[in-house]
This record gives C-alpha cells, structure tokens and sequence, in this order.
C-alpha cells in the first residue's frame, strides 16, 4: 500500500500542554482508571503485584477486549527501593552492599513480571485480586534455558536459571505467549550479590495463561541490554524478531528463525525462537551481518563457540563491525507496511539530547533480507516537542504513539525544561501530518510512561506509570503522591485509559 492510498489521520483529539503537574494528564473527554498499583493483591495464594510497572500487553480472554490477561514487567528498585525492602538506597555506599537476606529476598521479588486477570465493568477497568491466572515471575523464580547456550560452558553448564530482573519492554509472541525483555541486570546482580551474571540479559518467554509453566530464556535470541521484542514473518516463512540494546553506542539486531512458521502448530511455534540466525545491524552499509561462529572467521579468533557468541553479544558485534547507535530503545512493525521503527533515546557522550525516530526499509520489503536503508522518521527537540523517545506502539491506521523517558535527574531543568514531565505523544505516519507530534498525556512528577498497549478495538489503552517520585533528595519530602494525593507515598502501576 502506498503512503499516498492510505488515509489520513486527523488528531482526534486536542493535544495537551507540556506541563510540570503532579498526576496523570489526558486531553479533554478521556480517563483513567487505575488497574494494579504496587503490593496489590493478585491471587488467592495471596501474590502481590511487583514495583515499577513497565512493558504491558493485553492478551484478551474469549477474543474480548473488556476481559482479558495483562503481563506486566517490574524493571528496577533504585533510589526507590526504601519503600519496597527499607534499605536506605539514598544515603546508602553502594559500593559497601549491607542488604540484609530478607532485604535481598524483598528485592528480587518485587521485579520481574506480573499476570493481572482485568475487567471492564461498568465502564470501570478493574483488576480480578483473587484470579486463577494471577501469577508472579520474579528474581526468584526457576527458568529454563533454551537454544545454543543452555548446558554451555559459557553459562556454568545450566540449563537452568533463578530469576529474571530488569524487565524493561517486550513483545507478545504469534502463539499468545509474552516475550520479557532483561535490561540492565548489572545493578541487580551487584546489588543482590548474584554471581552468575551470565544467566541474566535474556528474552524471557513466558505463558500467562498457564500458571504452572516454567519460563525459557531464549539463548538464541543473544545476551545484552535486551530493551523490547518485536516480532513479524518474513515472506519465507521464517521468525523474525527485531531487538535493541539499550546503552550508549550499542547496537540493533534481529533475530530469523531456521524453521518455518506454522499457524496450526499453536505454541510448539516456540521451537522457532531455539534455532535461527541472530543478526546485527551496519547503518553504514546498510547490511545485516550474522553473528554465526560457524562462518565468521572474525568471530572464531575471539570466540569459543557459538553460544560463546551468544553469551557475550556486545564484544561479538564490535568484532564484525556493527555501527555503535545512540541507545536503541523500542522496535516496532508498522501494522500496514512493514517497515521497521526504531527509537534512539539519546546519546550523552555525541551530544544527542533529544533523540530520534528512525525507520528501516528492508530489501524487498522481506524481513529475513540481508540489506535494507533507513531515513530518520522525527527527531526530538524543543521544536517537534518531544525529547528522549522510548516504547512505541503503533494502531491499526498506522499512527505511531511514543512515550518519552528523559531521566529524571534532568526533567524539568537546564535543556529538558521545557518539555515538562514526560508525555506520550501520538504522531501519524501518512497525511499531512506525518511526522508532526501531539502530545496526548503527561505522566507524574518524576515518572515516566511505559509499555503502552491497545486492546484489540482500541477503545482502552493501558500504560505503565513507571517511578512516579525518583529523585528525591530525602523520603521525609516527597516528590509525587500520586495516585492516591495528600501526604501518601507515590506508588508506581498500571492504568487503563478510555475515551478513544
Ligand atoms: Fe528500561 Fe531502555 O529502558
Ligand atoms: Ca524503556
Ligand atoms: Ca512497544
Ligand atoms: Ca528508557
């Protein structure tokens, strides 16, 4: 479909101010509801849902978009850890760790990921608190280990792993299972002193509708700062899952399975993400160059093996010659041409403060392509009005929705004053209005938006409120109270946000 054959899209609605406002601001005619909040009761085993809420995804019950299953990730503690295990964070050397057990248990689960069971009922989202499918995957769960590295000497010999941490974004699989990404697991295994570093920096799988599975970390899919999952089909057939590594100056890969695709084969599709080419992409040539030990002798001379490779993701990139990028966050497939979007935040150390938007255009429009050329789609800056872009997530009409996470170290001063708290901004892709950015939200004091995701009839769309309140400069006074006002202490969750 040609961009010119597409239809236009009119903002729907009348954009917002930037603003330094304490709560969760939407344009005129929408609202939210609050869906789970940090310590919320969800099950009858009594499971509490974990701290600073981040990628979301609805997965709908019976086809509904009223009644479904959300996963949500729980990415990080910092400074904000005293209200989860007590630990003085604040004030505390981080180089003389004096965590208690208990402390260190408290931590690790409170992140990873929750399964929420959620209703609307008269007219009100909810959560279901006593659910069958209410489920905690946290830093002390058991995952299994899959593909090239499981049992490799490049991960101890295991094939299996306590915990996941450091959720940050995801994906949903073709087979209704969710993909939760590993981030910046470093702090977490200093910080809970963890010695097995290697089990962590993963894409997690895993099926909320079954509250007895085990989840898999997916060796195949690579070992770095796994920000998001997203995942198409190319022409072949074949998996093709796009990822980036959140840092300064790493890099894009992707991801093609070995297999094929094949609808009626429901989960057993997972095979898929065990056995394929990990690829990582040169911005400069405009080529896709695969991380295979067998072919590469670059990679021989540094390397092992493959899951040596795989193991050690980021060295194996800089090897083949891989362009260094300012912190690819967010991925996404545009829903009606299938090019690729890729959010690069920033980059401190070139003096990109504001970021970009850029967009892939694969050789043939065939995902599994070894070439492909790329054009920035919308760059931040005082005068488009976003900065530091991060999730995406794109309608069915094509119009892209960003959320923004400038630090909160920065928000609201110096060259970020201007841009408030963050915001989530909806930008067409076609019209005359591509590229032009609306903003439709602004989050709390200190937080940022995260994980945004529509129901199936976009008429709800729900978002994370992710470290409402960090950086405060003491826990007598602070920052953000929301959601529930006055005095209270500000608690990071989910919300559903109707009107559309
Ligand atoms: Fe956790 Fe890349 O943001
Ligand atoms: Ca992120
Ligand atoms: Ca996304
Ligand atoms: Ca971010």
């Amino acid at each position: 479909l040609s961009e010119d054959k597409r239809k236009p899209t009119k903002v729907k609605f009348k954009p917002i101010q930037a603003t330094d406002k304490d709560d969760l601001v939407l344009p005129q005619g929408y609202k939210y509801d609050i869906v789970a909040l940090y310590g919320d009761k969800i099950n009858a085993k009594g499971d509490t849902f974990g701290f600073n809420a981040d990628f979301t995804c609805f997965l709908p019950i019976n086809g509904s978009s009223e009644h479904g299953l959300l996963w949500v990730n729980h990415e990080y503690l910092g400074e904000l850890e005293y209200y989860v295990t007590g630990y003085d964070a604040l004030n505390a050397d981080p180089k003389n760790n004096k965590r208690t057990a208990e402390q260190i248990e408290k931590y690790l689960y409170s992140l990873g990921g929750s399964v929420i069971e959620v209703k609307k009922e008269n007219g009100q989202w909810r959560l279901i608190s006593d659910s069958k499918y209410g489920r905690r995957v946290s830093g002390l769960t058991k995952h299994t280990l899959t593909g090239p590295a499981a049992g490799s000497p490049a991960v101890g010999g295991t094939r299996e792993v306590i915990g996941t941490f450091a959720n940050c974004s995801g994906g949903v699989t073709l087979w209704n299972t969710i993909l939760s990404c590993e981030e910046n697991f470093d702090s977490v295994v200093e910080d809970t002193k963890r010695k097995d570093a290697t089990h962590y920096g993963w894409v997690v799988e895993v099926d909320p509708f079954d509250p007895n599975s085990t989840p898999k970390k997916h060796t195949a899919l690579g070992r770095f700062s796994h920000e998001n999952t997203a995942m198409t089909i190319a022409p072949g057939g074949q998996l093709v899952v796009y990822m980036g590594d959140d840092a300064n100056d790493q890099y894009v890969y992707k991801y093609v399975s070995k297999g094929t695709y094949k609808q009626d084969a429901g989960k057993a599709n997972t095979k898929l993400l065990e056995e394929g080419t990990l690829y990582v992409a040169n911005f400069g040539k405009g080529k896709w160059i695969a991380l295979d030990y067998e072919k590469n002798e670059a990679l021989q001379k540094a390397f092992k093996s493959q899951a040596d490779v795989l193991v050690n993701c980021r060295e194996a990139a800089k090897v083949v010659g891989a362009t260094p990028m300012d912190r690819p966050e967010d991925l996404e497939v545009h829903p009606i041409d299938g090019t690729v979007f890729i959010s690069l935040t920033n980059n401190s150390k070139h003096g990109n403060f504001y970021g970009q938007v850029i967009r892939l255009f694969e050789e043939d429009n065939n995902h599994a392509a070894e070439e492909f050329t790329f054009e920035i789609f919308a760059a931040g800056g005082p005068q488009s009005g976003f900065a530091a872009p991060d999730n995406l997530a794109f309608d069915s009409a094509g119009n892209l929705w960003v959320v923004t996470d400038i630090s909160s170290s920065s928000m609201n001063s110096g060259i970020y004053k201007t841009f408030g708290n963050n915001g989530l901004f909806f930008i067409p892709t076609s019209g005359p209005d591509k590229g032009i950015a609306s903003q439709f939200a602004s989050a709390p004091v200190g937080a940022e938006m995260t994980g945004p995701w529509f129901t199936p009839d976009e008429k709800t769309l729900f978002l994370s409120v992710q470290h409402p309140g960090e950086n405060l400069e003491s826990y007598a006074a602070p920052t953000s109270h929301w959601p529930r006002g006055g005095a209270s202490i500000a608690l990071p969750g989910v919300v559903a946000i109707t009107g559309f």
